[in-house]
């Protein structure tokens, strides 16, 4: 029988190369977003759609309820949906700061005990949350978004601890630069909070950088991420976290040798280089 996935952000980028691999490889994949319209290719390769807005509690009960009702057990939830909310500290609103840990944090976690009372009672089941190599180190200009992937790579340790005796587990994956919408997102932004007043030098030199860090050969393409999720969801003994893509692997370790005032100014050389060019 084929095995059951949720998966979230299903309408772009590493959501959606993750859906078609997930297929491929035999799963039953409902795939939740909220632009529906965008999906309409995976619904027509066998994808199930679902309507998910992760900061909506109403969509995301009735979400899992069809799944239940449909497929009668969820063996994997991909906690993939999010967006980075880039722009300074003190620009930032707290009601966007608060939207950022809506989607990125609270849904994440919504949508995971949502699913659970379903898990224990089948005694199995994987949780696969997409971090970010952001999840281990900051930056500036990205307070808001760090926080949210250190929040994950948190709480994903915890509750790993927490669902061991049910025979739930739960992955971690770290990717780093990847080729999809949440450059531009990210870029627009840090453009539209930090763009003028006081931090408006350093946060076009930030703008560019990132431009630069997602254009030619650094981003993987999606395709990269989705193989290592597939892979987490596959093997029969995950690792608890994948580092993937583009300069994840030596991002990491860096800024494991270095100490944090190291690391600061490694990023002042890289922003300042890399916004040159
Ligand atoms: N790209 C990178 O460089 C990179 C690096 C590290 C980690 N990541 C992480 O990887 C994950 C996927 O990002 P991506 O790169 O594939 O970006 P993307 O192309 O922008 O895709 C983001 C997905 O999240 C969904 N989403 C956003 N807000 C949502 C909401 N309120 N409710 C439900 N779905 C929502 C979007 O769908 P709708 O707008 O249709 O709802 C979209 O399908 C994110 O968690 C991101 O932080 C990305």
């Amino acid at each position: 029988m084929a095995k059951i996935v949720l998966i979230t952000g299903a309408s772009s980028g590493i959501g959606e190369e993750t859906v078609k691999r997930l297929m491929t490889a035999g799963y039953t994949v409902y795939a939740g977003a909220r632009r529906l319209d965008r999906m309409k290719s995976l619904a027509d390769a066998g994808a199930r759609l679902l309507a998910l807005d992760v900061t909506d509690d109403g969509s995301m009960t009735a979400a899992v309820k069809t799944v239940v009702q449909e497929a009668g057990r969820i063996d994997v939830l991909i906690n993939n949906a999010g967006y980075g909310s880039y722009g300074a500290l003190e620009d930032v609103p707290p009601e966007e700061a608060r939207r950022q840990f809506d989607v990125n944090i609270f849904g994440l976690a919504r949508l995971t005990q949502l699913v659970l009372p379903a898990m224990r009672a089948q005694r199995s089941g994987r949780i696969v949350n997409i971090s970010s190599i952001g999840g281990k180190f900051g930056e500036a200009f990205g307070c808001w978004y760090h926080a949210t992937k250190f929040a994950v790579e948190g709480l994903s340790d915890s509750l790993r601890m927490e669902l061991y005796p049910f025979g739930i587990d739960v992955v971690v994956i770290q990717p780093g630069a990847t080729h999809s919408e949440w450059s531009q997102i990210a870029h627009d932004s840090l453009i539209r909070y930090s763009g003028e007043g006081p931090y408006r030098e350093a946060a076009s030199a930030h703008a560019k950088m990132m431009e630069a860090g997602h254009k030619g050969s650094i981003p993987a393409p999606p395709s990269v991420v989705a193989r290592t999720i597939v892979q987490a969801v596959q093997s029969r003994n995950p690792k608890t976290r994948y580092t993937t893509g583009g300069l994840a692997k030596t991002m990491l370790f860096i800024r494991r040798i270095l100490s944090d005032r190291a690391f600061d100014a490694m990023f002042r050389v890289i922003e300042r280089q890399m916004s040159k060019s």
